[in-house]
């Protein structure tokens, strides 16, 4: 038998052999990146580990024959309550996004595309049509419309903003070192790693990253900027009032009539805010732990978010989803569906388009034996009443806030 690591059946079992693979594959810096999380990672643990305080209780017989697990996600049917959460996967794979796209296209789902992503919107809407769009609040208004005509034109089906992104840089396990460009001497400079990963660096032997946004490319220019340039550009823009917020709603609806997607969202008064200025949908996430390390697993804020909107909009989840019945609990606590982000981003290093097509077939699969073990038909029956739920679980974040935003937030928020 060949001692090539890389000669094993291609497929893997779980989401955890996906991220053992990864590690193996990727170079440490690229690997680091990917792992991401903030300060002493307390957010990014908390979203898988609240899962495990989770449980089921299944019944021995009076299982039912078939289950399903279709749904909608903004107006888009799905064949199982996930979808891809958008994330900027500069150099895990030459075909990127559009791997991704396409994985999630076969398995009948929607991608999220990150305004920061390799891959343009126009080639990733080609793989996949059922394409969500993701800006953050960076750079000029004027910039900021031209960059919705531009993914409005190109066949987006819907924007997700994302605002919870504080970039806190200290990382107690160290944080991975990016270059501006690959050239030369960069590749001198991480010569050492990447000469121990010659399956991922064959993989690029055509085309090496070029590590910057096309998404963001001023009309008529043929490259976007680069990772720091892009970075640059959000660091310096202000943040965004609840009146920005407003905005950038009513703009991305009035031009497109498609769908708005507020992500970020961990507090109830939040939520109600959301509603008022019109969303369509929100996720309840803390960006996967990246952002204000201490932020509460969205699996243990989602229950009094989902209560307080009722079905006004639609509710998501993400962060730490890995197994399909980590699915089934999101659904079970209140959730429409679940955008996944670093399980589709191990699955990709680990296999390309193929890895993340089995990453959905894993999610699916454990989808469907948790409806089987707990007698269900549909995922239209799942609630709180199906799972052991310890004491102390939920986080009632802003609940007890009974207007929106409180005057002294709102008035700082918009001073
Ligand atoms: C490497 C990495 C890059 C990300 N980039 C973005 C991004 O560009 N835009 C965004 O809205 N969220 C981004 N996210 C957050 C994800 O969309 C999502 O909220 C998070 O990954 C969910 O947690 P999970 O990784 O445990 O599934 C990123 C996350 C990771 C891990």
């Amino acid at each position: 038998m060949s001692k090539n690591p890389w000669a094993q059946n291609p497929w893997f079992e779980s989401v955890a052999v996906a991220q053992r693979r990864a590690k193996k594959r990727l170079p440490s810096s690229v690997y680091g990146a990917l792992v991401a999380g903030s300060e002493r990672g307390q957010s990014t643990a908390d979203n898988e580990a609240a899962f495990m305080e989770l449980g089921f209780a299944p019944h021995v017989a009076g299982h039912q024959p078939e289950r399903s697990m279709a749904t909608t996600v903004m107006g888009q049917p799905i064949s199982l309550p996930v979808i891809m959460s958008p994330t900027g996967v500069q150099a895990v794979h030459p075909d990127g996004e559009v791997a991704v796209a396409r994985a999630a296209a076969s398995r009948g789902t929607v991608i999220g595309l990150s305004n920061f992503a390799s891959r343009s919107v126009e080639e990733v809407v080609a793989a996949n049509p059922q394409t969500f769009f993701q800006m953050y609040w960076t750079g000029e208004r004027d910039v900021m419309i031209q960059r919705m005509e531009r993914a409005h034109a190109a066949g987006a089906l819907g924007l997700i903003a994302t605002l919870d992104w504080s970039f806190s840089m200290g990382r107690d396990w160290g944080s991975p070192e990016i270059p501006e460009k690959v050239d030369f001497k960069t590749a001198v400079k991480f010569a050492p790693q990447v000469i121990r990963k010659p399956r991922w660096l064959a993989s690029f032997a055509r085309d090496l990253p070029d590590l910057t946004s096309p998404n963001l490319a001023a009309p008529g220019q043929a490259k976007g900027p680069t990772f720091f340039g892009a970075y640059y550009e959000w660091m310096t823009t202000p943040p965004p009032t609840w009146d920005d917020v407003q905005w950038m709603t009513e703009q991305w609806q009035q031009m497109s009539g498609r769908p708005f997607m507020l992500k970020g969202v961990c507090r109830v008064d939040d939520a109600r805010r959301a509603v008022d200025l019109g969303v369509d949908a929100i996720s309840v996430s803390n960006h996967g732990g990246n952002n204000l390390d201490g932020t509460p697993a969205p699996i243990r804020t989602l229950p009094a978010v989902a209560d307080a909107v009722g079905d006004q909009i639609e509710v998501l989840l993400d962060g730490g989803i890995r197994r399909g019945s980590d699915v089934v609990k999101a659904v079970a606590m209140g959730a429409r569906a679940v955008m996944i982000g670093r399980a589709y981003l191990w699955g990709l290093a680990a296999n390309g388009e193929a890895g993340v097509g089995n990453v959905l077939d894993i999610l699916r699969s454990g989808i469907d034996s948790s409806l089987l073990g707990m007698g269900l038909s549909s995922i239209d029956q799942l609630n709180r009443d199906l799972l052991v739920i310890p004491d102390g679980f939920e986080r009632h974040l802003g609940a007890a806030v009974t207007s929106a935003v409180p005057d002294d937030v709102a008035a700082t928020a918009t001073a």
